[in-house]
């Protein structure tokens, strides 16, 4: 039974603070849109599906608190609440699939009265969350088959049920194995510079009984040339149309040893992160988070004061690096760009 990290109950919705785990583990409670679009510019909840969840719930609560007697006057409003929504994070589309979700929810229910409509779009909002939880379950079924017995499977960042509305992506394929009876372990690497694989992969694996062996982000090729890594299966913050893939920093890097040690390089990921707008990975938005993430551990300082600093949040891996793309409509192994749109066109 893996962790929800978003939850809406009696109006509040509420999100475990990724930022403290896995030290503390404090739920906050958020009730307006502003607070939620805050909680996922400063990582309170992060991993591309469940920003898009977030932000559907942030724009519900937006939606309610306008004052408007039609839809003339709310929808323009509603534009702006989303606007305010979308300006948190560039780099995972779910967050823009979302907000165009509810966007489009609102215009297909322009007849009704604006306080009508924001029951929709809270009703929406729920439905995004509960369909994530939904097909990442059928993500895993379809991935689980690329996990053979014994695997070791070495996975970057955290594409678990934190990252989600439940389950995750690339550990519910993990999950789904485990389910299928059997044994794997799995290698977190810890993701520098903001840890999601040491603070979140290592402790939501843990928490659910499945073995984790956490390593340093520079350690992952000495394991592969040991031969004691058998996969990589990791999540995605946005693929584009030809199958090149945005996801957390030093992905990309993971995958060019995957395919100098012969390694099965996974990538897992709802139809809601693939976006065919986007021909290929240049054109991806990267974001560049602060320099003190990577200056800093907690409040301790670890480079002299006034260096200079990049920290890209996200690297893209080109499509020939990756072995199979596994969705909820089913898995692309190659020739991605008539594979994704074919899977758009799928029922
Ligand atoms: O900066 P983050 O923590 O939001 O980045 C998360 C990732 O890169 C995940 O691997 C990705 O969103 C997939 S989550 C199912």
């Amino acid at each position: 039974m893996s962790i929800k990290p978003i939850l809406f109950e009696n109006g509040t919705l509420k999100m475990i603070d990724q930022r403290l785990l896995p030290t503390q583990e404090l739920w906050l409670e958020y009730h307006d849109y502003r607070s939620v679009a805050e909680a996922i510019k400063t990582m309170v909840v992060r991993g591309a599906p469940a920003i898009g969840v977030a932000a559907a719930f942030g724009a519900a609560f937006g939606a309610r608190d306008i004052f408007a007697d039609d839809f003339e006057t709310f929808y323009p409003r509603f534009e702006e609440v989303c606007a305010h929504l979308a300006a948190t994070r560039p780099t995972a589309v779910n967050l823009f699939w979302a907000l165009d979700r509810m966007k489009e929810t609102a215009r297909t229910h322009r007849s009704l009265a604006p306080d009508r409509i924001a029951e929709r779009l809270l009703l929406e909002a729920k439905a995004i969350a509960e369909e994530d939880d939904r097909l990442n379950r059928t993500m895993g079924r379809f991935g689980e088959r690329f996990i053979p017995e014994g695997a070791r499977i070495l996975t970057h960042c955290n594409a678990g049920a934190l990252a989600t509305g439940g389950y995750g992506t690339a550990l519910g394929v993990i999950r789904a194995a485990v389910e299928a009876g059997k044994k794997v372990a799995v290698f977190a690497d810890e993701t520098r510079p903001f840890l999601q694989g040491s603070r979140l992969t290592a402790w939501e694996l843990m928490k659910d009984n499945i073995p984790v062996t956490l390593i340093c982000d520079n350690m992952a090729g000495y394991l592969m040339s040991k031969g004691e890594i058998d996969c990589v299966i990791v999540g995605a913050d946005r693929i584009a149309a030809n199958g090149d893939t945005a996801n957390k920093i030093g992905t990309y890097t993971v995958a060019v040893l995957a395919r100098e040690h012969g390694l099965p390089f996974y990538v897992a990921a709802p139809l809601s992160t693939i976006d065919l707008a986007i021909p290929d990975g240049s054109a991806i938005p990267i974001e560049e988070r602060d320099a003190r993430e990577v200056t800093h551990s907690g409040e301790r300082n670890l480079a002299p004061e006034g260096v200079v600093v990049r920290n890209p949040a996200f690297d893209v891996t080109p499509a020939r690096l990756i072995t199979a793309i596994i969705t909820d409509k089913g898995v692309v192994q190659g020739h991605y760009a008539e594979g994704l749109r074919a899977l758009f066109r799928k029922g």
